[in-house]
C-alpha cells in the first residue's frame, strides 16, 4: 500500500507508522540533494501556513520559514503577543479562524492537548513544533542526521540520550527510536525518568519493531557501545528557575564530557544535541550559572571542549530541521 500522508497531521509521532517514518526520511533525502544541486521545484506555491509560537524558536521556526519559502508556501508567523491567542480568544475558536485562512498550522507551546484541540478544530493539519510532551519535527532531523553519520542499517543503530529524561526531546527519542527499530538507551536519574506510561507505550511498539530500549540511572551502562551520544538542557522551557539547584545535583553525573565519550568505547561516537545548549558562558543563563556553580564553568549539560570537538554534529542536525520539515509540508500539502 503506497504511504498517503497527504493533510495529515503530525502531533507526537505517537500515530506515525514505521513506514510513514521511512518515507518522511526518505523525502527529506531526496529534498535535501535537490536543493544542494539546485533542482528543487515550487511543491507549495499558493499555499499558506500558520506558525503559532506560545514559547521562544530559532530553529524551529527558521526551518519552516526557509522550507515553505522554498517551496513557494507563505508564512505568517504568530506569537501570543501581538495576536488575541489566550487572554482574548480560546485555541478552539483561534483554529475554527485560521483554518478558514490557512493550509496548515504550526503550533508550539506548552500543552500537548491544546496542540491536539487546534488538530480537532482547524480542519487542516496541524503540526506539534514542540511542546511540553513531544517534539517530532526535531525526531525526523535527528534520525536523518543519524543516518548520515553512521553506514550502518538503522536497526543496527545504538543511540542513547543522558541528561533529564522525562523531557519532550528524551521521551520522542525513546519512541521514534521504538517505532524503527533501534537501540535506544536512556540515562538519567531516576526521578527524571520518563513516565511508566510511555516507557509502557514505547515497550508495546518495541515489541513490534524489534527495538531494544533500555531506560538506566547508570550514565556509563547508557553509552556503552553506542554510536551517538544525544543530551538536551537541563531545565526546559516554561519549568521556573528555581528548579536548577535541584536539576545540578541530578544531571551532574550526566553531563556529556570527554569521560563519558570515552565510556562510549567507540572512538567513532558522535554528539548529538536539539540546540540551544549551554556549553560555554557566553550567554544570559551560562553566566549566571557558571558564577553560582563554579563546576560548570566549563558547560552544562555538555562541556565546551566536547561542543567545539570534532565528534559534535549538532549543526548538521540543525541544518536537517529544515530538509526534514520541508519533507513533512510537501507530503501533507504538495
Ligand atoms: N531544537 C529546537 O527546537 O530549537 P528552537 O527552540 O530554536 O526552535
Ligand atoms: N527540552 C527543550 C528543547 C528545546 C528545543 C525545551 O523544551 O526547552
Amino acid at each position: 500500500m503506497p504511504v498517503n500522508l497527504r493533510n495529515r497531521s503530525l502531533l507526537s509521532l505517537v500515530h506515525h507508522s514505521e513506514r510513514d517514518l521511512h518515507y518522511l526520511l526518505d523525502l527529506s533525502r531526496d529534498l535535501k540533494r535537490a536543493k544542494y544541486a539546485g533542482t528543487g521545484s515550487r511543491r507549495l506555491e499558493g499555499r499558506n501556513i500558520a506558525l503559532v509560537f506560545e514559547k521562544t524558536s530559532t530553529r524551529t521556526r527558521c526551518a519552516f520559514e526557509v522550507a515553505a519559502h522554498d517551496e513557494g508556501a507563505h508564512v505568517t508567523y504568530i506569537d501570543p503577543v501581538s495576536s488575541q491567542i489566550g487572554h482574548k480568544e480560546s485555541m478552539k475558536d483561534t483554529a475554527r479562524v485560521l483554518g478558514r485562512m490557512y493550509d496548515a498550522i504550526e503550533y508550539r507551546g506548552a500543552s500537548q492537548e491544546v496542540v491536539e484541540e487546534l488538530a480537532q478544530f482547524a480542519g487542516v493539519p496541524v503540526f506539534n513544533g514542540l511542546t511540553d510532551e513531544f517534539h517530532p519535527t526535531q525526531m525526523l532531523a535527528d534520525v536523518l542526521t543519524m543516518t548520515e553519520h553512521c553506514a550502518k542499517p538503522l536497526q543496527e543503530i545504538a543511540y542513547a540520550f543522558v541528561g533529564d529524561g522525562r523531557n519532550n526531546v528524551a521521551g520522542s527519542l525513546l519512541l521514534v527510536g521504538a517505532k524503527l527499530g533501534m537501540d535506544v538507551r536512556i540515562g538519567a536519574p531516576r526521578e527524571l525518568w520518563p513516565s511508566e506510561q510511555h516507557v509502557a507505550l514505547c515497550r508495546d511498539v518495541a515489541a513490534g519493531s524489534g527495538a531494544r530500549l533500555t531506560v538506566t540511572d547508570d550514565p556509563v551502562v547508557a553509552v556503552r557501545g553506542v554510536d551517538f551520544v544525544h543530551t538536551d538542557v537541563w531545565v526546559s522551557m516554561g519549568e521556573p528557575v528555581e528548579t536548577w539547584a535541584e536539576r545540578i545535583a541530578l544531571l551532574l553525573p550526566y553531563q556529556v564530557n570527554q569521560e563519558l565519550l570515552a565510556a562510549t568505547e567507540n572512538p567513532r561516537v558522535r554528539f548529538m544535541h536539539c540546540l540551544p545548549a549551554l556549553h560555554d558562558t557566553h550567554t544570559v543563563v551560562g553566566a549566571r550559572i557558571a558564577e553560582q556553580y563554579p563546576e560548570l564553568a566549563n558547560g552544562v549539560e555538555v562541556t565546551d571542549d566536547v561542543f567545539e570537538s570534532s565528534a559534535n554534529i549538532a549543526f548538521d542536525q540543525a541544518e536537517n530541521r529544515m530538509h526534514t520539515i520541508k519533507a513533512l509540508l510537501v507530503a501533507a500539502l504538495g
